[in-house]
């Protein structure tokens, strides 16, 4: 493993990606953490806040929104001029909007937005920015899904009522997105692409919990902090050390697969 890496993690301002930043920055002070925000004055403000948390790994902004493939680029320009590469890409950033109605426009609006930033998005920020994560000798990318993204979870009734249909479908899609991805990354053959972890990208969908954010009202059973565990895990684990292309989730204490 590289001693100091580059970690980016889209959504980062507040919430689960707040913590993921946190709790991978205190168990790895060296690495370089970049805070991918939709308002870089929001990152900036978040930066001052992981300090006086007592983060001392060095943190970075960027300025970043998903959706628009403007600032997908400028931020994947930005980390190739100053880094050279990239070694984690966390995509964090998602929605929930509930439909304001059940009129057919409102609800075309409500899937349409949250396949949008949910799935079509990290699509386009995973493939922007893997040209960046061939030239880590370790790349790593985790897609931030959710217990409601399992079919199986859902089918048997294990699984709350379902508060937004649209969001749960997107992070399933999220879920075969990750499968799609780790296909692609596999099927690429020695010597017809550059840098050393051409071929090597691992992905994983990661369901952190039901966590207390915004998201939900600050209803959810877990502090985000703990939400953030099987990140720091899929982090730090050595290469091949979780199985790749697969779905996980830290609970009671030890990493998981979860049921597709
Ligand atoms: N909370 C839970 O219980 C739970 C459970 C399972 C999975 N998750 C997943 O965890 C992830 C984070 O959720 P959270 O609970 O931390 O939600 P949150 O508190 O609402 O935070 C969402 C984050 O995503 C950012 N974001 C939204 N749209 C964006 C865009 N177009 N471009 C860039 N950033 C954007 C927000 O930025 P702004 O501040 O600019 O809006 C914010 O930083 C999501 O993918 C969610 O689906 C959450």
């Amino acid at each position: 493993m590289a001693k100091s890496q580059i970690i980016l993690v889209t959504g980062s301002n507040r919430g689960i990606g707040f913590s993921i930043v946190q709790a991978t920055a205190f168990r790895n002070p060296s690495f370089n953490y970049i805070l991918a925000c939709r308002s870089a004055s929001s990152g900036k403000t978040t930066i001052a806040e992981l300090k006086k948390l007592g983060v001392t790994a060095t943190l970075d902004v960027v300025e970043l929104d998903v959706t628009k493939d403007s600032t997908i680029i400028s931020a994947k320009e930005y980390v190739e001029k100053k880094y050279g590469r990239l070694d984690v890409l966390v995509n964090n950033a998602g929605i929930a909007p509930f439909p304001k109605s059940q009129d057919l426009t409102d609800m075309r609006k409500s899937f349409n937005s949250t396949f949008d930033a949910n799935i079509t998005s990290v699509a386009a920020v995973t493939s922007t920015f893997l040209p960046l994560l061939h030239l880590s000798p370790n790349p790593k990318v985790i897609n931030i899904s959710s217990g409601r993204a399992s079919l199986s979870r859902s089918a048997i009734g294990n699984m709350p009522p379902t508060a937004v249909v649209a969001y749960s479908i997107s992070k399933t899609a999220l879920n075969s997105l990750t499968i799609e991805m780790q296909k692609a990354e596999d099927a690429l053959k020695d010597g017809e692409g550059n840098g050393e972890g051409w071929g090597k990208v691992e992905f994983w969908a990661a369901n952190p919990g039901y966590c207390k954010t915004a998201f939900n009202g600050y209803r959810g059973a877990k502090d985000p902090i703990d939400g953030a565990e099987v990140v720091v895990q899929l982090v730090m684990g050595e290469r091949g050390r979780w199985k790749k292309g697969w779905f996980w989730e830290f609970e009671d204490g030890v990493m998981r697969e979860v049921p597709w």
